[in-house]
């Protein structure tokens, strides 16, 4: 086992882990940062249930080597609530019902954020199409789909100038 020491920023916090080389970000995230709400679904970067953001561009963590997370600013679901309220994004899903058991939804949650902070307009169809590395076994997606409409809805259609990223 060949182990290096790597430096990162997890949640706005930096540390600093010995990780073997071989180790996957999703096994160093959830077994040694005990970061338990970035779930381990297939482990071979088919269901999007382990994305997080690293440097604010959704990955998949299981096929994602933690050395290369070294220097790195990385953000989990934990992260998204800020002072006990949800971010935006949290507070569509919850409003539309868009989670069942909730092994998808920091998945989408943090997909969903990305496309929020990029500032792009998305249609229904680019949603869906950019949502689609993502899997539920519960749902049936219909209100998925709605919250991430409704958080992604261009801030003049809700008379608000939140960009997402104030978690207003
Ligand atoms: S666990 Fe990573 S994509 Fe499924
Ligand atoms: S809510 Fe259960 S897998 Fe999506």
């Amino acid at each position: 086992m060949q182990l290096k020491k790597i430096t990162f920023k997890i949640n706005s916090k930096e540390i600093t882990i010995e990780v073997d080389v071989r180790e996957s970000l999703l096994d160093v995230l959830r077994n040694k940062l005990h970061m338990t709400g970035v779930k381990k679904g297939c482990s071979v970067g088919e269901c999007g249930a382990c994305t997080v953001l690293i440097d604010n561009v959704a990955f998949d963590t299981c096929i994602y080597l933690a050395v290369w997370a070294d220097g790195k600013e990385i953000r989990t679901i934990e992260g998204e609530a800020k002072e006990g309220k949800l971010s935006k994004v949290q507070q569509s899903f919850l409003d539309e019902a868009a989670v069942q058991c909730g092994f998808c939804t920091p998945g989408f949650v943090m997909s969903t954020t990305e496309m929020l902070e990029s500032g792009k307009v998305f249609s229904k169809e680019q949603i869906k199409k950019e949502l689609s590395g993502h899997m539920c076994r519960c749902t049936g997606y219909h209100n998925i789909m709605l919250a991430a409409e409704k958080a992604l809805q261009p801030a003049k259609e809700h008379g608000s100038e939140c960009t997402g990223k104030c978690h207003k």
